[in-house]
């Protein structure tokens, strides 16, 4: 099939390059020229694992461009995937901004029938606003169109293998004709496939965000229970794991969730369910105890060490989570930023983050970049572990514990088991154990 994208972001780029790796003839469309120099390049923008090898073999086959002008995506192919950013307003709205963009423009330059479809995070109802643009735009052209619902739920980190081989895939189509299009481009897939209406596709999306959302900060409160009454929160998540209807995922306590969807979408739920009359009194305590997380993990540094003034820290992990250089409202930053405010001088690494976080936060001023995670550690008098990388899991711990200065590890993800760290001769501080 020929497939329009919209948006060369995390999500844009991995319905391009995946849909081309099934065989499709994609346009992706991404508004930022420097961006689609790149991709023409081969070179992906972001880091996601397997993205750049896949993209470069379909670049070479010839069924996957790239270009900056949205007129030559619509008349490239009659199914068009929307995948632009939705950002959260200051109310903590969705900003639609974007999406009205592309239906406005696309109705300009829409000639015969056009499948409009909603890749991006969008609040219930988006779709009717999406046909009323397009409708207003064609200015009583009669060109027939339909706008659907293809929620999106790849992880970041892992999103070529989430695209391939997802759990389910949710449609909500409005007519025959785009049930039947969604019928052919999803043939190939052995997960269920659910039709459903728009609407209720949109509202999934989010209720599956929040649920998992839910599960986290739920047990972030099950650790702080846990670091009271001396219990350990990875055994407790264990044995509510093994019951199949709670399942084990999700279930890590730590300092709290974070990335471009989760903190935005559970918000932007809260709101959905205001401007419905309803009063989503479970999620906005899942997000005040998010927010909590940060601030909390650094009292638990400042317990252990007491002032922080001058005090070399080292930090392992910036991204929001591991296998992606992602910091979009990663934990990192807030702690960062509240230690900087007790005065530590903090020695950073990330394998890919650094170049993000590093226009966050640049070099000077109690901030210095390790070139990795050894020389991070050296002098330091605690070292903070915030993602849970592979990398650190691995770590020649014995070399850690010579090159600091203090052998403390405060554990803000749980990747090392206390008897292990303590036999080498650390004092270790987890969460919720
Ligand atoms: N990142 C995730 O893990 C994830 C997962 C599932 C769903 N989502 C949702 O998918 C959507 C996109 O997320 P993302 O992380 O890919 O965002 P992103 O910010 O990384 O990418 C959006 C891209 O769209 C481009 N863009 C904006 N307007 C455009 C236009 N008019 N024409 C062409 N390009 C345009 C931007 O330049 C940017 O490159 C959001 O609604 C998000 O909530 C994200």
């Amino acid at each position: 099939m020929r497939i329009t994208v919209v948006g060369g972001g995390y999500v844009g780029l991995t319905t391009g390059v995946c849909f081309a790796h099934l065989g499709h003839e994609v346009l992706l469309v991404e508004k930022i020229p420097q961006k689609v120099e790149l991709l023409r390049k081969g070179r992906c923008p972001i880091y996601e694992p397997g993205l750049e090898e896949l993209m470069k073999e379909s670049l070479k086959e010839g069924r996957l461009l790239f270009t900056t002008d949205l007129r030559e995506g619509v008349e490239f192919s009659e199914l068009i995937f929307i995948c632009v950013g939705t950002p959260q307003k200051a109310d903590g709205s969705a900003d639609l901004s974007q999406v009205e963009e592309v239906a406005r423009e696309t109705a300009k330059f829409m000639t015969s029938y056009r499948l409009l479809v909603e890749k991006s995070t969008v609040p219930i109802n988006t779709h009717k606003l999406i046909k009323k643009t397009v409708e207003r735009y064609l200015k009583d052209k009669g060109i027939p169109f339909d706008v659907a619902s293809n929620p999106e739920f790849l992880r970041e980190g892992s999103a070529v293998e989430d695209f391939l081989k997802p759990d389910r895939i949710v449609v909500g189509v409005e007519s025959q004709r785009a049930r039947r299009i969604f019928e052919e481009l999803y043939m190939g897939f052995s997960c269920p496939v659910l039709f459903t209406d728009p609407a209720t596709a949109e509202l999934i999306k989010h209720a599956s965000n929040s649920f998992l959302a839910m599960k986290i900060s739920f047990i972030n409160m099950v650790a702080d229970l846990c670091e009271r009454a001396g219990a350990d929160v990875n055994l407790v998540a264990e044995g509510m794991g093994y019951d199949r209807r709670i399942g084990r995922e999700f279930l890590n306590a730590g300092i709290g969730y974070g990335g471009s969807c989760f903190p935005k979408d559970v918000k932007a739920f809260i709101r959905m369910a205001q401007d419905y009359g309803l009063d989503f009194a479970i999620l906005r305590e899942v997000d005040r105890v998010n927010q909590g997380r940060p601030a909390r993990f650094v009292e638990k540094v400042k317990d252990v060490l007491w002032s922080l003034k001058n005090k070399k820290l080292a930090i392992w992990g910036l991204s929001f989570k591991p296998n992606t250089d992602d910091i979009r409202e990663a934990p990192s930053i807030r702690i960062v930023d509240i230690l900087l405010k007790e005065g530590a001088e903090l020695s950073l690494y990330d394998p890919k983050a650094m170049e993000n976080f590093r226009m966050l936060f640049p070099e000077g001023k109690g901030i210095s970049y390790a070139k990795d995670l050894y020389s991070a550690v050296e002098g330091a008098c605690a070292l903070l572990v915030l993602t849970e990388w592979e990398e650190f899991r691995r770590a020649d711990l014995k070399k850690v514990k010579d090159l600091m200065e203090l052998p403390i590890i405060l554990d803000g993800r749980n990747i090392y088991e206390r008897p292990a760290v303590e036999s080498l001769g650390f004092e270790y501080y987890g969460v919720g154990r």
